[in-house]
């Protein structure tokens, strides 16, 4: 894998490429998937520079695991970076190195644990509001739920109680920059973000009333002088290597990083999940069934999540079909050379996770939702890497563990109040912007379970 040589990898050229520009904003995902059945998991394509797309999970290792210091965040990001600024998402080097190690420590067992207060807690209130008129059953858009349970979840974990009333300004502003970023992630030319077009001028004004949220929560929170069990007080309180402090702009980068990164993500999960157990009834039995014998009609604590293993089979089952994140992209920093082809330093290359994890070659009837793949008592035949929801190697998702806990406590409360049930035939299908959105909002029946489950 490692030789040296000059050869390009197979793909299409500048022209047809051109053509699949149209195919590449309706549904990134399918143009890459029929690239991949054409050329095979390594190829290239011109969107609309040259980038090389690898799909295999020797490769994906590889790539991001055993030479992750051979790759930048790089251009696709850029996008990212008015809203981002030096987050962990998007930095690179040095300063990601730091804040990484220095974060890290903050998502460890111990902060986990007072985490799962925020979980239940925020969880209980939701659940009063369903059905909050007496009746049995209730109509709910669980994709709107979702969005907003993992965003009052992330406030509270994140920035504490300093949100205050500006929690709202903070919900709309995020969208909206969201929104804009994604076009332009998709259009994949735009005009420069200084020029004062429209949608440039609503992405700005949505980053300074961001900027103004954040800003006023360091402020007050640095005067209060108290810290609280929240990221924003670990942020304060943490040194870099040189043992100074984090600016106040490092901090706004990293709560504004962590506050998207963290919620559209988990939010999307859920409201994939409900819709998929809605439709299959023996699974969502199976759920019920476990909550109960592991809960037994308690609210979930942190050392029962770790016995929730049937549930966290089909949180991850949803992942592979639906990950939130179905690519991930870099950029070389220099010359390197894969399956005996060259790839120049400053080359894009793209790892289409949501292509990998429905790839025939890897998993039987990729298309099909079986919990049973995920068994951690039966040896899958799995190929390593062939599963990624949440990256891979140093700069995988740092709250992997954060989201997992968050998703099981959701999906069990839930499931020990209410049966859900389908509305329509089928889910509505997966669209890609950044993240893996349903084509139309995700609608369930949710049903009051009596006293005996
Ligand atoms: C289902 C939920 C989630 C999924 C599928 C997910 C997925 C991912 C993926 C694929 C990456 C790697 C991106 C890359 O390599 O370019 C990532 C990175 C990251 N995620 Fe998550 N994530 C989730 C939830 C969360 C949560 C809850 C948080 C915050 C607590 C979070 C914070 C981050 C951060 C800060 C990074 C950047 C890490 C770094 O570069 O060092 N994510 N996530």
């Amino acid at each position: 894998m490692a030789t040296s040589t000059s050869t390009r990898p197979p793909g299409i050229g500048r022209v047809a490429s051109f053509y699949l520009i149209r195919k590449f904003k309706n549904n990134y995902l399918r143009v890459y998937e029929c690239l991949k059945a054409r050329f095979g998991c390594l190829c290239t394509v011109y969107l609309p520079h040259l980038r090389y797309l690898v799909f295999h999970p020797d490769d994906i290792k590889h790539c991001l695991r055993d030479n992750f210091e051979n790759y930048a965040k790089g251009d696709d990001y850029r996008e990212l970076q008015p809203l981002f600024g030096d987050g962990l998402v998007t930095s690179d080097g040095k300063i990601w190195h730091e804040q990484r190690r220095q974060l890290a420590s903050h998502f460890q067992h111990s902060q986990l644990r007072q985490y799962q207060g925020i979980f239940v807690r925020r969880t209980r209130d939701m659940l009063d509001r369903w059905t909050a008129n007496g009746t049995q059953s209730e109509l709910r858009d669980v994709t709107a739920d979702f969005a907003d349970h993992a965003f009052v979840i992330a406030g509270d974990a994140f920035f504490g109680t300093e949100f205050g009333n500006d929690a709202f300004t903070m919900r709309q502003a995020l969208a909206t920059v969201l929104h804009e970023a994604t076009q332009r992630m998709v259009n994949l030319c735009n005009f420069p973000l200084h020029l004062p077009t429209p949608a440039n001028r609503r992405y700005l004004r949505a980053v300074r009333e961001i900027d103004r949220v954040v800003f006023e929560a360091i402020d007050r929170r640095l005067k209060s002088g108290i810290a609280q069990a929240d990221l924003l007080s670990a942020l304060l309180n943490g040194s870099t290597a040189e043992g100074t402090r984090c600016t106040s702009r490092l901090v706004r980068d990293q709560l504004v990083t962590f506050m998207i990164a963290g919620h559209e993500t988990s939010g999307l999960s859920l409201a994939w999940t409900l819709g998929v157990l809605s439709h299959r009834q023996d699974i969502q039995d199976n759920v019920a069934q476990e909550v109960r014998d592991v809960l037994g009609g308690n609210e979930p604590s942190f050392e029962s999540l770790a016995r929730l293993t049937y549930t966290k089979m089909v949180i991850q089952e949803i992942l592979r079909l639906y990950p939130p994140a179905p690519v991930i992209s870099r950029c070389t920093l220099s010359d390197m050379s894969l399956r005996g082809c060259k790839i120049e330093a400053g080359s894009t290359v793209t790892f289409p996770v949501g292509v990998t994890h429905r790839d025939p070659e890897r998993w039987d009837s990729p298309a099909e939702f079986r919990p049973e793949r995920f068994d951690p008592h039966v040896a899958s035949g799995r190929q390593p890497f062939a599963f990624m929801p949440f990256g891979v190697g140093a700069r995988s998702c740092i709250g992997e563990t954060f989201a997992y806990h968050e998703m099981l406590t959701v999906i069990a409360m839930v499931c020990q109040r209410y049966s859900i049930e389908a509305v329509g035939d089928a889910l509505p299908d997966a669209f890609p912007k950044i993240m893996l959105h349903p084509t139309s909002p995700i609608l369930v029946t949710v049903r009051r379970r009596n006293e005996s489950g």
